[in-house]
């Protein structure tokens, strides 16, 4: 009998046993969902709809829908005056395939690929499964953004690539211009590409610097984005890469061979969806980003205030628990379910991650059981 992978088959993905976990208690207020609560917007399933009757049914193309393509590189031109051609973006089914293609498109058996921690759990797997070597460089001592030298440390001549965020999940925070210029100086002066995955640029309580306003990377820049979280579109599976000629010609490529496209009726929508605006969503956020933040300061735990997304990553090193004994603990004595900073960086144990993507009166509930299990612990510590 012949071995399988063991390297797949022994994965510990310690976010989907938390989850495990946290779906055998009940009576939880959950913050643990990385999704927004709204439904997708009308419009957007509408169109759809209309798809469907007009039976765009039949294999897709492979590469995306032209009418989609464009309607995105328009975007992106209008946003940032970059110019792409259609031959330099491709639709996939969500954030999660394009890195999937991109990583199997770019790393050679061998090859590293840097991950900025904390980071999505699903950027160590994936770089695995593509044969590649994950390094995680903890951001956490440098407030969360990059110093070149931290990242120059871990880098080696098998670095191909780093991997972004930002906002980032699972901080909320967004990296300064300065860490994206340290980020581009590095591609530049080592070669490498940048992975920068921005399926939350579309959920900021103010205005952030992008890689994509950087010209002088574009040869090394990779835009993963995704419809997901911007227009409450997780179940769809819609999103798409865009990346130079050379390089998108080869994830492209990947996209063709192992998933032969995106259902046609999908992308219809996905089309009325960039018509939406999304304005109310980012609003009801940033509402419960402000709440959270005047109630973990009451709380007197620290953290850094999201600059977006619908996360906020508190320290919880005073009570000398792992982030998972103090999440357990939470789940278990005071039904308030949260993520275990373990979870995202295996550098630091210092962290949980909130999700707030609820009614403001189940916030409020959720950070009251928090408030009473922190009251609890500093009485233990006191005794
Ligand atoms: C940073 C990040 N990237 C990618 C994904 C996956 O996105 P998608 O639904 O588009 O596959 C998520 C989902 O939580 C995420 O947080």
């Amino acid at each position: 009998m012949k071995h399988i992978r063991t390297d797949l088959a022994d994965f510990d993905i310690r976010f989907m046993a938390f989850m495990k976990e946290v779906r055998s208690v009940e009576g939880i207020i959950n913050f643990t969902y990385g999704e927004p609560f709204q439904n997708t917007p009308d419009s957007i399933k509408q169109a759809a709809l209309e798809a469907l009757n007009e039976n765009r049914t039949k294999y897709p193309l492979p590469l995306g829908l032209p009418e989609l393509k464009q309607a995105i590189l328009k975007r992106y031109q209008e946003r940032y005056g970059v110019s792409y051609s259609e031959q330099e973006i491709v639709i996939t089914t969500g954030a999660s395939q394009s890195l999937a293609d991109t990583l199997l498109a770019l790393v050679e058996p061998g090859d590293e690929v840097i991950g900025l921690e904390p980071c999505f759990i699903l950027y160590e797997p994936m770089v695995t499964i593509a044969h590649g070597t994950y390094v995680g460089v903890d951001t956490s001592k440098d407030g969360f953004q990059i110093v070149k030298e931290t990242i120059v440390a871990s880098v080696t001549s098998k670095t191909k690539a780093i991997i972004l965020t930002s906002p980032n999940n699972p901080t909320g925070i967004s990296f300064t211009a300065a860490s994206l210029q340290a980020l581009a100086e590095i591609a530049l002066e080592y070669g490498i590409f940048l992975i920068c995955d921005d399926i939350y640029d579309q959920i900021v309580f103010h205005p952030i610097a992008s890689l994509v306003e950087y010209p002088e990377i574009r040869d090394h820049l990779i835009i993963l984005q995704s419809f997901s979280k911007s227009y409450s579109m997780t179940g769809w599976r819609l999103g798409y890469a865009i990346a130079p000629e050379k390089v998108m010609k080869a994830i492209g490529n990947v996209q063709l061979v192992m998933q032969s496209g995106v259902s046609t009726f999908i992308q219809y929508a996905g089309l009325e969806a960039l018509n939406y605006d999304n304005t109310s969503f980012v609003d009801d956020y940033r509402r419960n980003a402000d709440a959270i933040a005047l109630m973990l300061a009451d709380i007197g735990l620290p953290f850094h205030k999201p600059d977006g997304a619908f996360y906020v990553y508190p320290d919880v090193s005073e009570f000398g628990l792992s982030s998972w004994d103090f999440c357990l603990r939470a789940l278990h004595d005071y039904k308030v379910a949260l993520i275990p900073g373990s979870c995202f960086s295996s550098h630091n144990d210092r962290f949980f991650r909130i999700s707030f993507v609820c009614s403001p009166e189940e916030l409020k509930e959720g950070m009251h059981r928090l408030s009473h299990f922190v009251d609890d612990l500093r009485k233990e510590r006191s005794l």
